[in-house]
Parts: C-alpha cells; structure tokens; sequence
C-alpha cells in the first residue's frame, strides 16, 4: 500500500467530479436519473475508480483506469471524453449516470455522430465486470462507515443498492449477450415480470439488436418503435425502456414524464450527417434507379427540402418470412409477454402498437446507412455491399474492434474492413477460438445474417452502382 490513509481519505471524501465538458447539445446531456433511480452507478465510484486501483496495486492514480474500462465497456470516447458518462450531484451524493448517447451515438469512418446506435457498446461486460468492481466499492465503503469516517445515509444505501442490483441484471445469463455491440431487450423485458412479481422466463430468447438509428424517429413513430415497431409511440413512455431495466419506479416515471415528452422531439429534429468522402455521381445515379425500381417498394424513395435536409417519411413493415432475417427478436415477444406488458402499472404511459406480436421487422428508411453498419437488426451483415448477397456469401465471422474508428471503414464495400493478410485473419480466427466480445459470430443464436435475399443476383456492376446511392442517403 504506497498510499497513506489520508490520501485514501481526502480522496473519498473529495467532492470533485468526473470531467465531462458538454457538447452543448441537450440530447448528450439527455438522462432520466431521478430520485436515486435509474441507469447509474454506486455513489462516487466513478471518480475514485482510478484510486482504488492505485490503492490495490500501488500504480499512480491517474485516468487510465476508468479509460481502460471504458474501452472494455464499449464507452466511446471523443477528445478523452467519456461519451454518455457523467456525474450527477443528487442530494450530497456524486453519482455516476449512464445517459442516453452512451448508447445512441457512436463513431463511423472516424467521425463521432449523435443518434447512431454505440457499435461496441456491451451492458454484458459492463455487468459481470460492475458486478465485481461495485460489491468490493461497497465492501470499501462499508468499512469506512463502520469506523464512521464516512457515514452511509439511507439515501446512499439505495442508490448503491440499485446500482448492484443492475449489475447483476446486465450480468444475467438469460438477459445478456454474447457479443459487444448488442443489447439483449430480454433485459427491459424483465421488468415487465419483476414488477408483476413473476419469474423471469427462461425460454432462451433474448432479442438482441444492435442499438438503432433515431434519425427520421418521429415518422416511425407512426408505425411503432424498436426493430418490431411493437412500442406505440403516443404517449412515448417506451422512451424510459432503459430507465425500467435499471428498475425505476413507475411512479418516478410519472413524475418526469413531460420530460420523457420533450426527449422525444429532441430525437425527431436530430438530422443525418453527410457522407465524409467523395461520392461517384455517375455511378450512384445508375445506382438510384436500379433502387427505386427494386428497393424502394419497401424502402421507400428519399427526398429532401429546399434546404437540403431529409423529408422523414413512414417506414413500411415487413412480415418476417418476406425478409427471412434472423427471428429470436421476434420469438422473445411471446403472447405471455404482451400480456404482461398490458397490465402493467405504466401500462397507460407504455403501449403495444397495431404491430405487437405481428412478427413483422421494420423496413428501416436509411438515412446515414453508411454510418449504421453491421447491418440488420442484430448486425449481423459487416458492410453494404454484403447485404446484397445472398446469406451463403456474406462473412460469417468479422471483428467489431474499433469499429467506428476510420482505420477500419472500407469506403468500397460500405462498412467495416475484413482481414486482408494471414496475419489479420488468424488473429482473428484466435479471438474467435477465445470467445472474445468484439468477434461477431454469425452462427451464434440470435446472431444469424441469414435472410433479405431479394436481389441478389444482380451483376456485381450493378451492386456497387447501388452501394454508392446508398452513400448519398
Ligand atoms: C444500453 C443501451 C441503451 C441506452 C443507454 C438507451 N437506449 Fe434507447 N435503445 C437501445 C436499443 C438496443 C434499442 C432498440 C430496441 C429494439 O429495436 O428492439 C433502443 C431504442 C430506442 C428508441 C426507439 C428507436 C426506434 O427506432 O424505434 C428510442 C426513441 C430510444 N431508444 C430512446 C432512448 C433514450 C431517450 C434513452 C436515454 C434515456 C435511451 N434510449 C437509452 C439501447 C439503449
Ligand atoms: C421485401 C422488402 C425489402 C426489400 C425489397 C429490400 N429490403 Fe432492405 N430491408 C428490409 C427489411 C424488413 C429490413 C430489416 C430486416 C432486419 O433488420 O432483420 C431491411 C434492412 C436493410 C438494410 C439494413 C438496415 C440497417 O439499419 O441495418 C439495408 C442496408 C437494406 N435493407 C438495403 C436494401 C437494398 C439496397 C435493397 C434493394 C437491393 C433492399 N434493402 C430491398 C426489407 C426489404
């Protein structure tokens, strides 16, 4: 131990917090933490994270911990900035508060977008991890309470009770997934039965989806929200989904609900960002008929107003064996589900569309496509261009590491590199050997990029020509 007891003190007792400049923008600041509830952390651990290390091993405290961490987590960073992650004063205590652009905003080709989906992002490794890390904080803090150096009010007690109680939920094997970049809506599925006191089901369905995009949300909207459009989106108490998992209470839900509301407006004036490199005109115009003709009759065509920005429209639903894709997210929304779901205590502010139960996917419209990448639901399609071929074609294992770095965006393909030397390809036949997150393999359950084979055999000519009009979007 190489630090003296008043340091460890002065630092426990510290009131400074985590750096976390705002962008200015709401919606990165956008959070429903209230009332000691919601996606947060144990009270102060994440300013002391860097220090207990330092505590346990006797390295210098400094930042890197919670970086490293961070970076296993799947928690973007921009200008050494963690995204999403902040502190929130609330009555004496510093709380560490997951917000919503920890999820919903991510990098592609390098450049850092608000309202894309976190490609790495991984509420299973951050609960097995968070699971261990926040129990010996407590251990800590309990024996700081015990010689009353520093007391534990029953405020504190709650929010550190809640915040292992998610770790635990993230770490559930029914409710996690196997691979970064997914999240399982098994766990805000959970809390539909929690609250009516039955056993969480057991069937092995856990609806992981990549996180999506809210550009055009407010159009969507119409037909419903998620992947299934199951949510109705008035009143827009789905919006919450994340704050229930972390086992809110429904009556806090109430008390915030004006602000669920405004949230909600946020997402729907968010607009796509351009795509950063040179587009072949010529070709992504030959590209834009062969897509209207094929395409667009689920798709949809994409205009735009006199000052260049998308007009949002209705997207379409597709019955599953139309698109064929992968079915676990549709098989988790059983009928004993929606049962649940529709007598719940939020059940006025929570609402099944026209469309639950339906086994129907949403034709996503595809503003930004280029950035969305792996694609469909559970992306599971590396770049455009694979989309385009039939299943037996398309790479069944690729590396999600730094996959919005621009080191690894293929401009050709639209999406994320593959191995291109031995070397690359058994490092990551090695990873995929040791199971590690960042290795999407598509033979995982849930995790099929079988499916959307309608046109396929088009020449290969044809298919860049479309990659590229997908570009412009
Ligand atoms: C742990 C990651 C995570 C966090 C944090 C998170 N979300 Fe989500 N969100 C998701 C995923 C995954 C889906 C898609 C579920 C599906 O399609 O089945 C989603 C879907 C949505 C949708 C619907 C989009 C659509 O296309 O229908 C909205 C709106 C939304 N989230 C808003 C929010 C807000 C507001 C917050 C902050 C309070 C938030 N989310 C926090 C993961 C997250
Ligand atoms: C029969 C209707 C239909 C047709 C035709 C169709 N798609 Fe799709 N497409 C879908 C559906 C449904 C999904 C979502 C499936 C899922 O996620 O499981 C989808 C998903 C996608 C995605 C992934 C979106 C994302 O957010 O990951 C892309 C890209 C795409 N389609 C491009 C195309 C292109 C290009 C064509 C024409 C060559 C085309 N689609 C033709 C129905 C269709």
């Amino acid at each position: 131990m190489k630090s003296g007891f008043f340091a460890i003190l002065s630092v426990l007792l510290s009131t400074s917090t985590l750096a976390y400049s705002s962008t200015n923008e709401e919606i990165s600041n956008l959070d429903f933490y209230s009332n000691g509830g919601g996606m947060h952390l144990s009270p102060g651990i994440l300013n002391k994270l860097e220090f207990i290390r330092a505590v346990i091993d006797g390295t210098k405290a400094d930042d890197h911990v919670l970086h490293t961490l961070a970076h296993r987590w799947g928690i973007q960073e921009n200008k050494d900035e963690l995204i999403g992650i902040k502190t929130v004063r609330d009555k004496k205590l510093n709380v560490g508060v997951v917000g919503c652009v920890a999820c919903h905003s991510g990098k592609a080709a390098g450049q850092y977008i608000i309202g894309i989906g976190n490609k790495n992002i991984d509420p299973g490794q951050i609960g097995m991890d968070g699971v261990t890390i926040e129990t010996d904080f407590k251990k800590f803090t309990d024996l700081l309470a015990a010689t009353h150096l520093q007391k534990k009010s029953a405020h504190y007690r709650n929010v550190e009770d809640s915040s292992i109680k998610l770790m635990h939920k993230l770490a559930d094997p029914r409710l996690s997934a196997s691979t970064q970049g997914l999240v399982p809506v098994s766990l805000v599925g959970s809390w539909f039965y929690e609250i009516a006191n039955d056993p969480i089901p057991n069937h092995g369905f856990k609806g992981a989806v990549k996180v999506p995009t809210w550009f055009g949300f407010n159009k969507k909207l119409e037909v419903g929200q998620f992947s299934d459009a199951i949510g109705k989106g008035h009143p827009p108490g789905w919006i919450v989904g994340v704050e229930i998992t972390a086992g809110q209470k429904p009556e806090v839900v109430r008390s915030y609900f004006s602000k669920v509301e405004h949230a909600n407006d946020l997402i729907g004036a968010l607009k796509p960002p351009k795509y950063p490199f040179a587009i072949n005109v010529t070709r992504a115009n030959r590209g834009k008929l062969v897509f209207e003709n094929t395409c667009a009759k689920c798709h949809g065509t994409y205009e735009y107003d006199s000052s260049g920005d998308p007009i949002y429209k209705v997207p379409k639903m597709i019955p599953l064996e139309r698109v064929g894709t992968d079915s676990d997210r549709l098989d988790y929304v059983t009928e004993d589900f929606l049962e649940h779901v529709r007598s719940s205590p939020l059940s006025d502010l929570i609402q099944l569309s026209e469309y639950a139960g339906k086994r129907m996917y949403v034709a996503p419209r595809l503003h930004a496509i280029w950035a969305r990448f792996p694609y469909l639901h559970n992306g599971s399609v590396p770049t455009l261009r694979d989309m385009l071929e039939p299943a037996s074609k398309r790479p069944t294992l690729f590396s999600l590491a730094e996959a919005g770095e621009y080191k690894r965006f293929d401009q050709k393909r639209g999406g994320l590199t593959m191995p291109d030397n031995a070397a690359t390809l058994l490092s990551l036949i090695q990873d995929e050997s040791e199971h590690r997150r960042w290795v999407y393999d598509t033979s995982l359950k849930g995790q099929s990029n079988q499916g959307h084979e309608k046109f396929t055999d088009l020449s290969d000519t044809v298919k860049d020509d479309i990659v590229e009009y997908l570009k412009t979007l």
